[in-house]
């Protein structure tokens, strides 16, 4: 069985990473116009590079949950028949075990120069404007995909999502696209179609079974059922 799991915000929040659109979200504390835009970034550099490194610095102080681990385990299983897509710029899919991770939106734990090009591993703060490794020039941004970027590894994703026989979502609000569209796609190519959240969602009309709850309850009885099916 070929498996493609789409993952959001929901899946880290009982990590103690905030989501974005629920009560006490990241939205609620922050215009994402004014923190996470293009536009933003070259008007207001410093508050730009404030917000994620303060999320950057949260990042480090939590850890993977049970539904991050139980993912981890069903790539165990499944391996190349698994895609792992994640909206989530955090690392915990990959800190839980999870190798086959494609983050759509970026990574918080990267710096993208904009003089060179290179993208470089970071754990630490952009603020204070440090050299980029490979050319010295002080103009790393986040690695994330802000409002109006192109996400990241669309072809793959969307060859993904063609061949897959179940298509999951798991804590996602389904309002941003084109990740809230990757249900209809797997839909209309004839896969299955699971969502495991919280509240029913904006796409919750398109899955063929729809369960509320937990992600840390729901995930994994979801793949401990799927693995002694
Ligand atoms: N378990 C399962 N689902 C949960 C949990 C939980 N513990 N807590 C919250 N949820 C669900 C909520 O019900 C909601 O549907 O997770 C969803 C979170 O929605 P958003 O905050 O909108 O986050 P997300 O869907 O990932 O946002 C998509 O929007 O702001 C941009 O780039 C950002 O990647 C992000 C994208």
């Amino acid at each position: 069985m070929r498996v493609v799991v789409l993952t959001g915000a929901g899946v880290s929040a009982e990590s103690g990473l905030a989501t974005f659109r629920d009560a006490g979200g990241l939205w609620e504390g922050h215009d994402p116009m004014v923190v996470a835009t293009p536009e933003s970034f070259a008007a207001e550099p410093e508050l730009v590079q404030r917000f994620y490194d303060e999320r950057r610095a949260a990042l480090a102080r939590v850890e993977p949950n049970p539904a991050h681990r139980a993912l981890a385990r069903l790539e165990e299983t499944l391996g190349d028949d698994l895609l792992l897509v994640t909206q989530n710029v955090d690392d915990l899919h990959e800190r839980a075990g999870s190798r086959r991770v494609v983050h759509v939106h970026g990574r918080l734990r990267a710096a993208w120069c904009t003089a060179c090009d290179a993208r470089h591993g970071w754990t630490g703060t952009l603020l204070d404007l440090p050299p980029c490794p490979g050319c010295g020039a002080s103009r790393l941004r986040p690695d994330v995909v802000w409002f109006g970027e192109v996400p990241y590894d669309m072809d793959r994703i969307e060859g993904a999502l063609v061949d897959c026989d179940l298509f999951v979502s798991i804590g996602t609000s389904g309002v941003v696209y084109p990740a809230a569209g990757f249900v209809q796609y797997a839909l209309a190519c004839g896969a299955e179609t699971l969502e495991l959240n919280l509240d029913a969602s904006a796409g919750s009309s398109f899955f063929h079974d729809s369960r509320q709850g937990t992600a840390t309850e729901l995930v994994p009885t979801w793949v401990e059922d799927l693995l002694s099916a």
